[in-house]
């Protein structure tokens, strides 16, 4: 690791931003977006795009190109089952200023791939630990840059999501925000 915390890698290699994440079916993506845009209209703030809702499992940040084999053998190496999540609860945080999705319930194997990452990750040295288990706020972030501070929240229909696959993400900043790309992809069964 670099005294800065990033990974090492030769200096003069471009960084690329990864991270580790679940994707929403569509279905969920969609009704998520669909609340999203009307919590917008009272809030103000930046709807994220359908396409890119996710959840975040292990943050790795800006990571040299050399390195995601070393990645991507660790993807593979995780054992983990397969998981139902109810996305029913909505929350702000006013910090951020963001407004996101998560469970009330967390899943007991979704704190177990959490911290089956994180001990990998920590094992290979190179990255700094961004979700411990212990404090994992499952959340897919739906409006960034809110407004108006949100003091009270509509309940969210709870939205059933069978998680049965992880991946590696690579983003790249464009005009109209994030755009995320799968570089590795891995079943839980
Ligand atoms: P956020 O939605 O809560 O901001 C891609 O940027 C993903 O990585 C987002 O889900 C984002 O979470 C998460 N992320 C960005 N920086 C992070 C950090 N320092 N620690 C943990 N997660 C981070």
């Amino acid at each position: 690791m670099r005294p800065d915390g990033s990974p090492s890698g030769s200096s003069a290699e471009p960084a690329q931003r990864l991270f580790f994440a679940l994707w929403p079916p569509a279905t969920v993506a969609e009704a998520l977006h669909e609340h999203a845009q009307g919590y917008a209209a009272l809030h103000g703030g930046r709807v994220m795009r359908c396409d890119t809702l996710h959840l975040t499992l292990q943050f790795l940040g800006a990571t040299p190109a050399s390195v995601i084999p070393q990645l991507l053998d660790l993807g593979s190496a995780i054992t983990s089952p397969a998981f139902a999540l109810e996305i029913d609860r909505l929350d702000y945080w006013p910090g951020k200023r963001i407004l996101w999705a998560g469970s009330a319930t967390i899943p007991r194997q979704a704190i177990e791939l959490v911290s089956s990452l994180a001990s990998a990750l920590q094992i290979s040295g190179n990255w700094p630990i961004t979700n411990p288990a212990r404090t994992f706020v499952p959340h897919l972030t739906l409006i960034r840059h809110v407004g108006v501070p949100v003091r009270t929240l509509p309940p969210l229909p709870a939205l059933r999501w069978h998680c049965d696959r992880f991946v590696l993400v690579r983003s790249h900043r464009s005009a109209r925000g994030a755009d995320y790309e799968n570089i590795g992809e891995w079943r839980l069964r």
